[in-house]
């Protein structure tokens, strides 16, 4: 595992990026694992800056997003297909065919979930996965529990996740209860892991996931076991590791 921890924002954004630009620019047709959430969003706008200077093409890759809400449509302003298109897709030259979400909207959640595993199989292997963190150390949305699926799957979302999530939504509206997430044994197939957390109030929690014992009660401590691990971290959010 290799931990950079960044003094500015800014240095961590770019160092991200270049990361997956370099991805890209060895091989044109990478496939990329993305992640929403606030945490990614400035590294989002770095890889439209770059490919706006020409320093890199999307026209080849294909990507995998992590989850989706069970019942957001893809132009509900808070679904993670709106996310991706607002931070990302609709400013690169990325091909829309060649973009995945899962869908939330699916009348047989379980076959979406199993045709959406068998999708990334056949694309190969993901060759980098870009990870936030939850407050309780979930990926995607693999929330702590006595057991973690390996692959695609609906989850019943955590009050804590809920909680947190809710700061994106209007007043009015309720946080969906469910979500489709890769994973964590998908996630884990990837060639490279990709994990990003800033903030104070994930320091505590990436300390664990990171150093504590590897148990599916905090499900980033699986990732402790992915031989390509690399993890960015602001000062914040990494003042409780060495
Ligand atoms: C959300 C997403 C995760 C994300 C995490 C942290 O619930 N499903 O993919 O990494 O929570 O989000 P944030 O970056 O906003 O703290």
């Amino acid at each position: 595992m290799n931990i950079l921890k960044f003094d500015s924002e800014a240095k961590l954004n770019e160092t991200a990026a270049r990361i997956i630009t370099s991805t890209v620019q060895v091989n044109p047709s990478a496939v990329l694992g993305l992640a929403t959430g606030g945490t990614p969003i400035g590294i989002y706008k770095q890889l439209v800056q770059d490919y706006k200077e020409g320093l890199v093409s999307f026209k080849n890759v294909s990507t995998y997003n992590l989850d989706e809400y069970v019942g957001l449509s893809p132009d509900h302003h808070q679904s993670y297909s709106y996310y991706m298109n607002e931070n990302l897709f609709k400013h690169v030259d990325v091909d829309a065919s060649r973009t995945h979400i899962p869908s939330g909207l699916a009348d047989n959640l379980d076959e979406e979930c199993r045709q959406y595993d068998e999708r990334i199989q056949a694309a190969g292997r993901v060759d980098i996965q870009l990870l936030g963190l939850g407050h309780n150390g979930h990926i995607g949305f693999n929330e702590p529990a006595e057991e973690l699926s390996s692959s695609t799957h609906v989850v019943n979302l955590a009050a804590e996740t809920k909680q947190a999530n809710a700061r994106f939504f209007t007043e009015n509206e309720e946080v969906p209860g469910q979500a489709i997430t890769m994973g964590v044994g998908t996630i884990l197939k990837a060639k490279m892991l990709m994990l990003v957390v800033k903030g104070a109030d994930k320091a505590e929690i990436v300390k664990r996931a990171l150093t504590g014992p590897i148990t599916t009660q905090c499900p980033a401590s699986l990732l402790q076991t992915h031989p390509q691990l690399v993890v960015l971290v602001d000062e914040a959010a990494g003042s409780l590791l060495r």
